[in-house]
């Protein structure tokens, strides 16, 4: 049997270049070899995103983002989260297994705490119990497909951890291999790919190359990223420029040898060096962007991709939750 791999992205924004790189790309690359099941995480998006018109709007944007990045639905499942209610049953079922102590040092949690005692506010205020529980809905994204690998940026490997603990758990209590145990696969080279300011590119980071603008647009962006104050004819260290970081990514071997003697040898301003990142950014990307504008133009055929994609994925978590049930002593 294929091993399975499985990653979900959230509706919460538009997709940027971090997304890209450190997620679609990376798991469109394992679904050469592996049963791939790539998602939408609406009601994780939920937490955040309370306005219809923006959920709505951005679980389509992220579903056309897999399939302009090159996702053939006829080999790969591309479902909405909301559509396979078999992830809930599984969510309930796996809370019984999950400590509150997990829960309490999840990152994303620790966080918005964290920025409540900053300010002196209520430790809880603003956090909800989606929150509070995400790391549990996602274990069950996961468990609920058998998943052996999942492509995910460095930030979400507590995460995966933590579904690795409720699914030993569960294992460990029923003393046999009920849930299979996923792992992470993390791309090394672009575990995280930093943004404007040289920070990780992040939306909540206001530092984001959108994935999806316009040509324009991305010429604007990239102009703005943030330099040091060398002049123009100081030589320059690629290998510590975020702009050579990106460049790498888009640019072939030969050009990326190129450039990088250039900004050694000095002579070359910033100007210029983010010129060459749009030309090769802009290359890579423009091909993706007609597809996303044509496939965007049309949600009722994408619609109907993500409910074949559904029809297909609910009989595998199905099976996983009469496993799961017969082993609790709930079947039925
Ligand atoms: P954001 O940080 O912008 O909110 P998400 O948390 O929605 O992004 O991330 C969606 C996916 O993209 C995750 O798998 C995450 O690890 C990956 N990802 C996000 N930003 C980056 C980045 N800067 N570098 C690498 N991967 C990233
Ligand atoms: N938490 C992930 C993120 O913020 C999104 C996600 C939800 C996910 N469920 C998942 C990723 C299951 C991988 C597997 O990006």
């Amino acid at each position: 049997m294929r091993k399975v791999s499985l990653t979900g992205i959230k509706p919460t924004g538009s997709l940027h270049i971090g997304n890209y790189l450190g997620a679609i790309k990376p798991a469109l690359e394992l679904a050469k070899e592996f049963d791939a099941r790539y998602f939408i995480a609406d009601y994780h998006g939920l937490n955040t995103i309370k306005d219809p018109k923006e959920l709505n709007f951005t679980i389509r944007h992220v579903a056309a983002g897999w399939l302009a990045a090159g996702l053939d639905p006829e080999r790969v499942l591309l479902y909405r989260q909301s559509s396979i209610p078999e992830i809930f049953e599984l969510t309930v079922m796996l809370m019984a297994f999950t400590s509150k102590g997990l829960m309490n040092r999840a990152h994303a949690y620790k966080a918005a705490v964290q920025v409540n005692a900053d300010k002196g506010d209520d430790l809880d205020a603003g956090v909800n119990m989606g929150l509070f529980t995400y790391p549990v809905l996602m274990a069950a994204d996961i468990i609920a497909f058998d998943s052996d690998v999942v492509p995910v940026g460095q930030d979400q490997v507590q995460h995966i951890e933590m579904a690795q603990d409720i699914a030993g758990a569960v294992n460990a209590n029923y003393k046999k291999p009920v849930l299979k145990v996923p792992k992470a696969a993390i791309q090394d080279s672009v575990a995280t790919v930093a943004g404007l300011d040289g920070r990780k590119m992040s939306k909540s980071y206001n530092n984001a190359i959108e994935l999806f603008c316009s040509e324009a647009v991305l010429q604007k962006t990239i102009m703005r990223m943030v330099t040091n104050s060398q002049g123009v004819e100081e030589p320059k260290d690629p290998d510590s420029s975020h702009i050579f970081s990106l460049y790498k990514f888009f640019a072939d071997q030969g050009e990326q040898d190129a450039l990088a003697a250039r900004y050694r040898a000095g002579g070359m301003g910033w100007g210029v060096a983010k010129e060459e990142l749009f030309r090769v950014t802009n290359r890579a990307l423009s091909p993706m962007r007609e597809r996303y504008e044509a496939i965007i133009a049309d949600i009722p055929a994408l619609d109907k991709i993500l409910e074949q994609g559904a029809e297909k994925a609910r009989p595998i978590a199905a099976a996983t939750i009469k496993r799961l049930r017969k082993a609790c002593g709930i079947d039925s």
